[in-house]
């Protein structure tokens, strides 16, 4: 058993209802309820049905992850929430019952910004995971390049001028009735097709970190109305693994530039989109090619979990950082800023 201070971690920013123990650094327990059957018939997250859908899930959750990790919540040094970015009535769900909860119990209360949590997840399975280091954060939200200059000392060195990779991924997908969410639907339906068989454009190739993807969206949304309208659409598999490896290059290309630039020894990656297996089989050509150490979280810890909010709160609270009862939700805390 190791020791460090026993942390209930709670996530509700976006679509996923997360709960988990952790202690120290080891995982005691990680369960989550998804809402992605809730949101797809609407091809996308609804904000007002997430936090309905949070309501009824956060309780028997956080019970489920304490059992499940044999802790009764008066062993609980701390109860630690994400605090943002995200969608506002999702985050003020998990933010006010992990709140009353640690009032409750006496407990200290961590306020954690959700992308310092996907900035520690690879902590959790790789504890050899240190800084100075660069991680690329691509979510449904944000596709950022971060310099971890030490734990606590971010640079956000690449970020999206337009979408994330994982939104137009989603939203692609909705064009080519793929459903959602999009990233798994694409990466999926590109089994058995040719990255190469389409050429669809790296966008901002001549910037080495910035990203855009409005550009390669509507790139593919053209090609495939213009290939319907003579009616040669190419199959689904190279259509599919072509855009994606539009994506991917994109992200392999720019994270490594800032590792050359950085001049660090170690990369790792957070967010949905990292659960893409063309993109980690990339980034691990790239790291053993360039004589690097890559730490990818499993496909579990790259989405939205409550393990990654209880790691990045393990770090605060060993700074001695708890959160004011005060302190309210903030959805668009940025990294760094
Ligand atoms: O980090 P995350 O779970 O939630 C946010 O904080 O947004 O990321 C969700 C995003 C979605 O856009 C989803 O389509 C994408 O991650 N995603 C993937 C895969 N799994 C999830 N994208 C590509 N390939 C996947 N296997
Ligand atoms: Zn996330």
């Amino acid at each position: 058993m190791t020791d460090g201070p026993l942390i209930l971690g709670i996530e509700t920013s976006c679509d996923e209802t997360a709960v988990a123990v952790v202690q120290g650094l080891e995982v005691r327990s990680s369960v989550l309820s998804s809402q992605t059957e809730a949101h797809a018939r609407f091809g996308g997250v609804v904000p007002e049905v997430a936090a309905r859908a949070h309501v009824e899930a956060i309780r028997p959750l956080a019970h489920q992850a304490l059992a499940q990790a044999g802790v009764h919540s008066d062993e609980l040094d701390a109860v630690a929430v994400t605090r943002g970015p995200g969608l506002v009535g999702a985050l003020m769900v998990g933010f006010a019952f992990g709140k009353a909860l640690a009032w409750s119990l006496g407990k200290p209360f961590l306020a954690i910004d959700h992308m310092e949590g996907h900035l520690f997840a690879p902590r959790l399975e790789h504890p050899d995971f240190a800084p100075p280091a660069v991680v690329l954060l691509a979510s449904g939200g944000h596709s950022q390049i971060v310099h971890v200059r030490d734990w606590g000392s971010y640079e956000v060195v690449g970020a999206t001028m337009d979408d994330a990779a994982g939104e137009a991924l989603d939203k692609l997908a909705r064009f080519m009735g793929l459903g959602y969410p999009g990233g798994p639907a694409i990466d999926l339906a590109s089994d058995g097709g040719d990255p190469g068989a389409i050429a669809f454009p790296r966008p901002l190739r001549d910037h080495p970190y910035d990203f855009s993807f409005s550009g390669l969206k509507t790139s593919v949304v053209t090609f495939l109305e213009r290939a319907k309208a003579q009616g040669s659409v190419p199959p689904l598999p190279d259509v599919a693994a072509s855009l994606q490896e539009a994506i991917v290059d994109v992200l392999v290309d720019k994270t490594f530039n800032a590792v050359e630039s950085a001049r660090v020894q170690h990369v790792a990656g957070g967010g949905g989109v990292l659960a893409n297996r063309r993109l980690r089989q990339r980034f691990r050509e790239e790291a053993d090619r360039r004589g690097v150490e890559l730490h990818l979280p499993s496909a579990a810890m790259c989405t939205d979990n409550g393990a990654m909010i209880a790691a990045a709160a393990n770090f605060r609270l060993g700074l001695g950082e708890v959160a004011s009862w005060q302190v309210d939700v903030d959805a668009g805390l940025r990294l760094g800023a």
